[in-house]
């Protein structure tokens, strides 16, 4: 970790404890700070433009790092770059780089951040004006004076968003599923009506988690490493097929009851069927795998803030629904307990079960992997970084 990303990691943490008073302290000591000049359309336009076409996804212009680099203050600034024949070469960045940057992103890499790939921009020549115009104005002296004031609270509240949001999905799931509040609500709301209450705090928490991420600064904590991009192309059908197997078998609650319920002549082998068979919780150790690579191959604080989070729900929510189906299930539990583990495998390899390929089938590997290239397609556009390996 170098110098600068420790001190953005600092100023990050102090404005947390003390939310907008750098900001606040310095505007009083040094007196009224030069106003920046009033916006003409044409960079009013290009504002707009960099709304309209997604550039702000990728592009703050209030100096936070997020998948490309910055426009703030982007004129004029040393950059280094990759040339497209492997070259590393340093550049002032001018009209004619902007320009080239635009029409043929990739020429010129730019170095130290994230990896994502820039899409080549359809722009004409009017809109390519505008969008330089605006540019140029966010690198005027006062313009990036005024946006460093303001920046650290800014990055700070948007990781407070993000945090905020973990904790209401994590915490949200555990503690309306608990004994404590689950109970109470059913009795108030009806067993319809929980599920419903229990949406509305996941939806609540991952509008905050969104929100705050999308928004979040780019602070790198290692490089991530090229493989870790490998990993995730390797892993990610897995989880998707655990993922769409224990959705499509509904929770392992429910199958617990339908079929640990049945008396015990046919029940002894059967208590778990298909994908029950391989791990008691299909859907969360799909999930667990798609946070833990992700996780690794972002090394980044708001990615782990939000990938770890969903690893910790996955991984201990397996703990937290066997713990809660012991209590309420009794025997059925126990018989079904006895049949399955919660790693995967484990139960057939000991001997307790065994893979039954046919009780699988085959529909829903087929939307699994339709489901991981769909995704992998549209990474680029949704997330905004590309999740290719190469
Ligand atoms: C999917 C994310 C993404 C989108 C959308 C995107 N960019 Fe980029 N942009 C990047 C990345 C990543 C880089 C750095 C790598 C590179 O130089 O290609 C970059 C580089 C740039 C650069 C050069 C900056 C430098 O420091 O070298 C400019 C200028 C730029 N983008 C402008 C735009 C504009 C204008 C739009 C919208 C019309 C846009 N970008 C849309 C990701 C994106």
């Amino acid at each position: 970790m170098n110098t600068p990303r420790l001190a953005s990691i600092a100023s990050l943490l102090l404005a947390l404890l003390v939310p907008h008073a750098p900001a606040a302290a310095q505007g009083k000591a040094k007196g009224a700070p030069p106003a920046p000049p009033p916006e003409t359309e044409l960079v009013k336009r290009g504002h707009k433009l960099l709304r309209s076409r997604g550039c702000n996804a990728c592009h703050s212009d209030d100096g936070t790092a997020r998948v490309g680099p910055t426009l703030l203050g982007l004129l004029g600034r040393r950059q280094k770059v990759k040339t497209r024949a492997g070259a590393v070469r340093e550049v002032t960045v001018d009209a004619a780089y902007l320009q080239r940057a635009l029409r043929d992103p990739e020429a010129d890499r730019a170095l130290g951040v994230s990896p994502a790939i820039m899409p080549p921009q359809r722009l004409d020549a009017a809109e390519e004006r505008a969008i330089l115009a605006t540019i140029t104005y966010l690198s005027h002296p006062a313009v990036v004076a005024r946006a460093k004031r303001n920046a650290p609270a800014q990055g700070a509240s948007s990781l407070m968003m993000l945090i905020l949001g973990v904790v209401i999905f994590v915490g949200g799931h555990f503690a309306l599923s608990g004994r404590y509040i689950r109970p109470s609500l059913i009795a108030k709301f009806g067993e319809k009506g929980f599920p419903g209450i229990f949406s509305l705090v996941a939806a609540v928490g991952l509008t905050f988690v969104i929100w705050g991420y999308i928004r979040a600064p780019y602070i790198e904590i290692v490089p991530p490493p090229p493989w870790t991009r490998w990993l995730v192309n390797i892993v990610m059908p897995i989880a998707w097929l655990f993922i769409v197997l224990g959705s499509a078998g509904g929770p392992t609650t429910a199958a617990v009851s339908k079929r640990g319920d049945t008396d015990a002549d046919n029940a002894d082998d059967d208590v778990a069927r298909g994908i029950h068979r391989v791990t008691r919780h299909p859907a969360n150790f799909g999930f667990f795998l798609w946070g833990l690579v992700h996780c690794i191959a972002n090394p980044d604080v708001a990615a782990c803030i939000l990938f770890g989070g969903m690893t910790l729900l996955a991984g201990a929510g397996m703990l937290h629904i066997d713990r809660r189906a012991a209590r309420d299930k009794g025997e059925a539990w126990t018989r079904f307990a006895a049949k399955t583990s919660r790693l995967p495998f484990a139960a057939i390899l000991a001997g307790r079960n065994r893979l039954v390929l046919r009780e699988i089938g085959l529909l829903r590997p087929l939307i699994a992997i339709a489901l991981y290239v769909g995704v992998l397609i549209a990474h680029l556009y949704i997330f905004g970084a590309s999740a290719l390996p190469f």
